[in-house]
Order: structure tokens, then sequence, then C-alpha cells
């Protein structure tokens, strides 16, 4: 699916928009219960029981894609300020991370906490779209804000590695055994600061 399509396809709505025009609670619960994941099952848990309360306390902004033709929820991401830990990062790493120093307990950043489509669609290519969508609203923050970089947690699969590493991000840890690796696209340049 090309972009042009995506866009002429789904519409992307934020999910705060969508609680103050709807008049009732349970029939944003009913849109958001359109929305199925069986791939990733705590992306579908945080948008059935998680996300209208994180937007109504002001913990994050989700933003829906609804198929302009079912009125279902095609897609969704879920971005919010955030900070990294450092334990475990060496000394090198969290300075370059940081931008200051190397001792630091942890380093703000923002953070993709959800991201991913329907079931429905899962066919059609259209990761690349949401992920960009996201990237570009966090952006606009980040030239007013500052910030280093993007960070997320990635499902420990290769394949879904490689779509984050397709889309400029990379892991800056390694674990075999664990269940997801983080991930962080960065705004400052990497070769330049390790030179
Ligand atoms: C990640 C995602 C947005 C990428 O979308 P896309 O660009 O349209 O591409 P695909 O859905 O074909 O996914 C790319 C590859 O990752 C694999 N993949 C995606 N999510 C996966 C998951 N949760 N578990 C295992 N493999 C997964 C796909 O099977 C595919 O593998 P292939 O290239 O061998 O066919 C989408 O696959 C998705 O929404 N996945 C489910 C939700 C999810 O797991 N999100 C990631 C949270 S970190």
């Amino acid at each position: 699916m090309t972009r042009p399509q995506f866009d002429e396809s789904f519409s992307l709505f934020p999910l705060s928009e969508i609680i103050q025009s709807t008049d009732s609670n349970r029939k944003v619960k009913k849109l958001l219960e359109t929305f199925s994941c069986t791939r990733n099952t705590d992306l579908q848990n945080f948008l059935y029981n998680k996300a209208v309360t994180f937007e109504k306390n002001l913990r994050s902004r989700t933003y829906l894609y609804i198929d302009n033709s079912t009125q279902q929820v095609a897609a969704y991401f879920t971005i919010t300020i955030s900070t990294l830990h450092t334990d475990g990062i060496s000394p090198e790493v969290i300075e370059l991370l940081d931008g200051y120093k190397d001792d630091v307990a942890s380093i703000p950043c923002f953070l993709i906490g959800q991201l991913g489509k329907s079931d429905k669609f899962e066919p059609r290519k259209i990761g690349e779209y949401i992920l960009d969508d996201a990237i570009e609203i966090i952006d606009q923050s980040q030239k007013s804000l500052g910030g280093r970089f993007i960070l997320l947690d990635a499902i420990n699969k290769e394949q879904v590695i490689k779509f984050y590493e397709a889309n400029a991000f990379f892991p800056i840890e390694k674990d075999p055994d664990s269940e997801s690796i983080k991930m962080i696209k960065p705004y400052f340049e990497v070769l330049d600061e390790k030179t």
C-alpha cells in the first residue's frame, strides 16, 4: 500500500478529540474494541483498558487510525515523554545518550509506548507510515524543547527489530532471553559523537 493510498483509506484522530466529541464512555470503548491484535496482546490490552485513563490523566497521547470504509480502528500509536534508566549501560554509551555526562542515572527522552496495526490489516504493509506519523508529531515537540532521542521497547523478535532498524532505530541493549529490547532513534549524529 502506498502512502497516498494509506492516507485515503485511513483518518488519523487524537484519542482526546474522540473522547471530547463522543457522548458516552461506552461508545468510545466500543470503538476501541474494534481493534484486535492477537500477535501482541499487550498492545490490544493497552487500548482496551488503559488508553482512555492515560489520555484523561495526561500520562500519554494516543492517536487512532480509523478505517474510512468500516469506521473501525485500523492501527494506533501512543507517545509520551519519559526517562531512560541507565542501569547496565556503559559510561561511554551513557555519555553518548545524555550528551553531557557519563554517570547519570536517567536520561529524558520521548517514548513511543505502543504502536501497531489491527489483525484485520495484517497483510498490508502500513507500519512504516504509522511510525512516520508518530515520529513527525514527536519531531514538532523536539524542535521546541530539545531532547536527544526517541525510545521504544521493541518485541524481541527478529522481524520486529528489523522493522525498526529499517526505520532508523537501533538497539541499545542485547539480551537474547529478554522479551523486549530497548531501541532508540537519535536526534544527534551518532558518527560525529563517536569521533
Ligand atoms: C510492527 C508492525 C507495525 C510492522 O508493520 P508492517 O510494516 O506493516 O509489517 P508486517 O506486519 O508485515 O511486520 C513486519 C514483520 O514483522 C513480523 N511481526 C510483526 N509484529 C510481530 C509480532 N508481534 N511478533 C512476531 N512477529 C511480528 C511480521 O510477521 C513480519 O514478518 P515478515 O517480514 O517475515 O513477514 C506490525 O507488524 C504490527 O502492528 N505488529 C503487531 C503489533 C506489534 O507487535 N507491534 C510492535 C510492538 S514493539
